[in-house]
């Protein structure tokens, strides 16, 4: 068990900032990671669809022996964690608490700010799990599609990392359209006082220093990936199912969409090439859901 890997999925590419943690913090371990391209965004689509997609894909995964799963999404998450977690053998750890506990922590004015897709936000997720955490903390949601698109245009235009794509451009289209758009969905949190953010979508820590500047600087950003980290790290070691020291890590990325686009914006979000990357049809994925549909509690 101990030298399987970890599967980590999202709808995409954001996923990948939470893996590149998760590898930071745990060298020795092994993933496989999904990314599925061809339907994002999971944003807009309803929260059944969503929790289909969390069952094909992490029947994918326990096919392919990994041992514990990380729900990459925070979309994906909400829709799905619980369902998961009673479908599947192995452990299922989801963005939303992790990301929770972090910004329960990081407040001292007990007004946390959250930003994420439609479907995370009209699910309530975060409110839940902050106030499951400390029921005096009020939570001020927002949902910012368009930060989705940002980084999918971010990444697909020229080289080098979307940082750096976002503070050099000068251009009269990207540049005064984001901090507008930024200021229109960001302005009612910093009227509420928010002391503390919670880029609750996978795809906003590569959008961080401009969020973090259209906010300002008084205020703390939570991105889930650290502590999700940490708690795939706390999971599988009492479980006794951390790798052992030593142990070489193998990475195998696959994605429903286009193979070498993938790579290529992979490898930007990950700053390093990434070694080997698979198709998976998603005809391949609907057909997995039929054996695990029914086998979890109702
Ligand atoms: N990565 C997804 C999340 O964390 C957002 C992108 C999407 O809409 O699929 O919610």
């Amino acid at each position: 068990m101990r030298d399987l890997p970890i599967g980590i999925f999202d709808s995409g590419l954001g996923g990948l900032t939470v893996a590149g943690e998760i590898m930071r913090a745990l060298p020795h371990e092994s993933v496989v990671y999904l990314g599925d391209t061809a339907r994002c965004p999971y944003g807009p689509r309803s929260a059944d669809e969503v929790r289909s997609f969390v069952l094909q894909i992490g029947a994918w995964l326990v096919h392919r022996r990994v041992k514990m799963i990380v729900i990459a999404c925070n979309t994906a998450s909400a829709a799905g964690l619980a369902l998961a977690q009673q479908v599947f053998d192995v452990p299922v750890i989801g963005v939303i608490e992790p990301g929770a506990r972090a910004a329960v922590r990081a407040t001292a004015n007990r007004r946390v700010g959250v930003i994420g897709t439609v479907g995370t936000v009209a699910s309530g997720a975060y409110s839940t799990a902050v106030r499951a955490l400390d029921a005096g903390v009020t939570v001020y949601s927002v949902a910012t599609p368009r930060f989705v698109d940002i980084v999918e245009q971010g990444l697909r235009m020229g080289p080098g990392a979307l940082e750096d794509w976002l503070s050099h451009t000068t251009d009269v289209f990207v540049r005064p359209s984001f901090y507008e758009m930024a200021r229109d969905y960001l302005d009612p949190l910093k009227r509420n006082g928010v002391d503390t953010l919670v880029l609750g979508c996978t795809h906003f820590p590569l959008l961080a220093p401009a969020i973090q500047q259209a906010m300002g600087s008084r205020v703390r950003l939570i991105s889930s990936a650290e502590e999700t980290a940490r708690e795939v790290a706390e999971t599988l070691g009492m479980r006794g199912d951390l790798a052992a020291t030593g142990s070489p890590r193998t990475e195998l990325y696959a994605t429903t969409g286009d193979l070498a686009e993938f790579s290529a914006l992979g490898a930007r979000v990950l700053r390093r090439p990434l070694p080997e990357v698979i198709g998976v049809g998603t005809s391949e994925l609907a057909a997995l859901e039929s054996g695990v549909v029914g086998e979890g509690p109702t």
